[in-house]
């Protein structure tokens, strides 16, 4: 500042060969930005994450933009910037008390307000899996992918729950990642990437949330704090996962139990908290074949259900001092989907309401999953025609 003197001193030309390089200089960067990868971050969205939930009685079809975005028309904003504004009007605040479905239905967070600020990018939503979506109509395909005609099988499923994972994720700021993993084939089931990726994960974030390719987000416009609260997420919970739904074989076995006769966690869904405690754990659970803490584990490496097991064998049983390190989802929040009673011996009617689990019926998950953006689509244009079905409708 000293260096120009007092206001006033500068001519108008000085100004001039100042402000039009600076200018220039600005326009570079955020075309630099734009022209980057879909998740590229732009400072003033990112502000507007930081800044939270804005409501949805505020205008948000004036096509405003935030500042610093007043520029030509080519410089909008990125695919996440446009996700994150574009759901606002719909969006569940991280506070709410309770949430009502389109079918009517109320859930709320029992009084609860431990997350009271949005996460944002202290979240990463995460797909894990050995296999890519990038073959033939596969999403990560460069050629044009068919929905009509997608597979929800093999890794074409892992494409359909990415369309889902991924734009919930945007909606609300959170950071996304597709994690390829490498076999862990022949000596363990490839299923046992989960606890060694998770714990490599959960170092650079707050919370991890890992979603199984077959478990599908069914309200796209509720933020995971929301459920944080409402499935009693502490501060102190290192993990949380659903309750398994029991299953009996026609053989009589109760294949859902675990050899203490209590029913397992499903680690279709896990969700991680950023604790020293929790690393702890999830060395335990990673190592837990190796024998050297829980002998028997190494049964495990092969056979079903692999890592999910191990955890409800013996790591919730040696984790867990204060009650709530970890939390045990209720089934029909997160796992089971209608229909799934009656199936192969399943003994639950759990719904899903908020993470329906296709284990038994894969194609019905891209049904799923086209359901949940249009009924949020159908939400976003009845809040839209509310507001402007003036300047739409022409009554005769
Ligand atoms: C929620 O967790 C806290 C501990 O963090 C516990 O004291 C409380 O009883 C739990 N509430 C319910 C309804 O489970
Ligand atoms: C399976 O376990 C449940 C709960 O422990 C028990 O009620 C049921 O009798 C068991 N079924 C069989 C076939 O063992
Ligand atoms: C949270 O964890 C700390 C350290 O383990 C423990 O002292 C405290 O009692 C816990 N709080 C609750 C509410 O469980």
């Amino acid at each position: 500042m000293a260096a120009f003197g007092p206001a006033g001193s500068l001519s108008t030309q000085r100004i001039l060969i100042i402000a039009v390089p600076t200018l220039l200089l600005l326009i570079f960067v955020i075309s630099a930005f734009h022209t980057g990868s879909v998740t590229a971050p732009l400072t003033a969205p990112i502000e507007a994450i930081k800044n939270g939930y804005h409501g949805i009685g505020e205008s948000t079809d004036t096509g405003r933009r935030p500042a610093g975005f007043g520029g030509p028309e080519s410089l909008s904003y990125g695919f996440s910037d446009m996700l994150y504004e574009l759901y606002k009007p719909i969006k569940v605040p991280v506070t709410a008390k309770s949430y009502k479905d389109q079918r009517g239905k109320e859930f709320d967070v029992g009084g609860r307000e431990i997350w009271k600020e949005p996460l944002g990018k202290d979240v990463l939503v995460i797909d894990l899996d050995t296999r890519k979506p990038d073959g033939k109509n596969e999403v990560f395909n460069k050629d044009k992918m068919d929905w009509e005609t997608v597979k929800a099988s093999g890794s074409g499923l892992l494409g359909v729950s990415h369309v889902n994972h991924f734009i919930y994720s945007q909606i609300h700021g959170y950071d996304y990642k597709f994690f390829h993993a490498k076999s862990m084939e022949p000596s363990h089931h490839n299923t046992w990437i989960k606890p060694h990726v998770l714990q490599q994960m959960i170092r650079d974030y707050k919370f991890v949330v890992f979603i199984d390719a077959d478990a599908i987000i069914q309200h796209l416009e509720v933020p995971l704090e929301f459920l944080f609260n409402r499935w009693n997420i502490s501060t102190n919970t290192s993990i949380a996962m659903p309750i398994d739904t029991q299953q009996i074989f026609e053989d009589g076995n109760n294949i859902s139990l675990d050899s203490k006769g209590k029913i397992v966690l499903n680690s279709g869904v896990v969700i991680l908290q950023n604790l020293p405690y929790t690393h702890e754990m999830m060395t335990a659970w990673t190592e837990c074949t190796t024998e050297k803490r829980y002998k028997g584990c190494g049964d495990w490496k092969q056979k079903w259900s692999h890592e999910q097991r191990a955890f409800s064998e013996y790591i919730r049983y040696d984790f867990n001092p204060d009650g709530n390190n970890i939390v045990e989802i209720p089934c029909n929040d997160a796992n089971g989907y209608p229909g799934l009673k009656g199936k192969a011996g399943v003994q639950d009617d759990c719904q899903g309401e908020f993470m329906r689990h296709y284990t038994l019926d894969k194609n019905a998950a891209k049904t799923s999953v086209g359901n949940a953006v249009m009924q949020s689509m159908g939400d976003l244009l009845q809040a839209n025609w509310a507001k402007n079905h003036g300047n739409l409708l022409i009554e005769e």
